[in-house]
């Protein structure tokens, strides 16, 4: 079996973390206690998880003509993911978050984030529209919400003319048009962007979640013409309604859990690339589950999104049966 061919058309951007005892008042100058600086978007993050996984890997995106654009190039070209087709616009900036962290001894942190997303929303229809012809070369395609929904909604009818399979990660949760939905062979929003697509609240009984009501809520998404309905619930797994029944998986327990950054991104990466190999509904699930389980261990959101080889090692430690995932390798 050859590699699986997995196209990411999605954001990409700079965090730009600064942490502080506390926020600064309006009109007020202070001194910070330390920065950082990391690639990211939802987009870039899914694409670096599906290439470290061992996928052959493409990502459609838009970055400006500045040091920023430059840094993230280099980040997915280092995760050997191709970016011959990534957009540059020559006047708007690529995309930056001020992530300030109040950091106080014996307190929660708390955050404040400001998101400009520059390039990533200038994204035209006619720069994508070579992917109506190209979309046939990949096994499936991966979503999300962070660039224009008029793009998202034309690659996904693309692909689905083409009988390409479209997975869209609904986050940041958005008004979903049906034909978008309609085009969908999978969607994996977490407990709360589902219960803003479909209504239903997803409760939990302490860290039991109630399967009654994700069940509920996977009912309604197969409604709006969903095949495969999937639903993260973080500390409680994911669960999937398709033709073949419902499944659920718990997550991985007894897990020194870091930071729960990217969890998302990690999951569906991981989930989208076992579907590729053709692995089972519980396998998939298991799988993904052991990717996500690494990521919440680590710091940050790229630097954890672990190697295939890691995930093995990791199965392997947790008694788990490997899948077959020679043709990652
Ligand atoms: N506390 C945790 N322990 C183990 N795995 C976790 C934990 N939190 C999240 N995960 C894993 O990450 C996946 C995605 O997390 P979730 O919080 O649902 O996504 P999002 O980041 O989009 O909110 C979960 O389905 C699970 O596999
Ligand atoms: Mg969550």
């Amino acid at each position: 079996m050859r590699k699986p061919k997995i196209l990411i058309v999605g954001s990409l951007g700079m965090d730009f973390t600064f942490s502080t005892e506390v926020f600064p008042k309006e009109g007020e100058t202070i001194i910070g206690k330390s920065f950082k600086t990391a690639p990211g978007g939802k987009g870039a993050n899914q694409a670096v998880q599906v290439a470290r996984l061992g996928a052959d890997t493409t990502m459609v995106g838009k970055l400006g003509r500045d040091a920023n654009g430059e840094e993230l190039l280099k980040t997915i070209d280092e995760a050997g993911i191709h970016h011959d087709r990534i957009l540059f616009d020559e006047e708007v900036p690529t995309q930056v978050a001020d992530i300030i962290l109040e950091e106080a001894e014996g307190k929660d942190t708390k955050n404040r984030i400001l998101i400009i997303q520059g390039a990533n929303m200038t994204i035209r229809r006619e720069e994508i529209a070579f992917l109506k012809e190209e979309v046939k070369n990949y096994d499936m395609v991966m979503l999300q919400l962070e660039i224009p929904m008029e793009i998202n909604e034309q690659v996904a009818a693309y692909a689905y003319e083409a009988g390409v399979p479209v997975m869209l990660n609904s986050a940041p949760s958005a008004p979903l048009s049906d034909e978008l939905l309609s085009h969908l062979a999978y969607i994996s929003p977490n407990e709360h962007e589902a219960k803003d697509i479909t209504g239903v609240e997803i409760r939990y009984n302490g860290d039991e979640v109630n399967m009654d009501d994700v069940r509920k809520a996977c009912e309604v998404l197969r409604e709006k013409g969903v095949r495969n309905a999937l639903i993260t619930l973080g500390g409680s797994g994911a669960a999937i309604l398709n033709d073949d029944g419902f499944f659920h998986a718990p997550c991985v327990k007894g897990l020194d859990v870091k930071d729960p950054t990217a969890a998302g991104d990690s999951f569906v990466a991981a989930f989208c690339t076992a579907v590729c190999l053709g692995m089972d509904m519980n396998d998939t699930l298991t799988f993904a589950n052991h990717v996500a389980a690494l990521t919440v261990c680590g710091f940050g959101a790229m630097p954890s999104l672990p190697k295939l080889e890691r995930v093995e090692e990791f199965m392997k430690e947790r008694g788990c049966t490997l899948p077959d995932l020679s043709a990652l390798k």
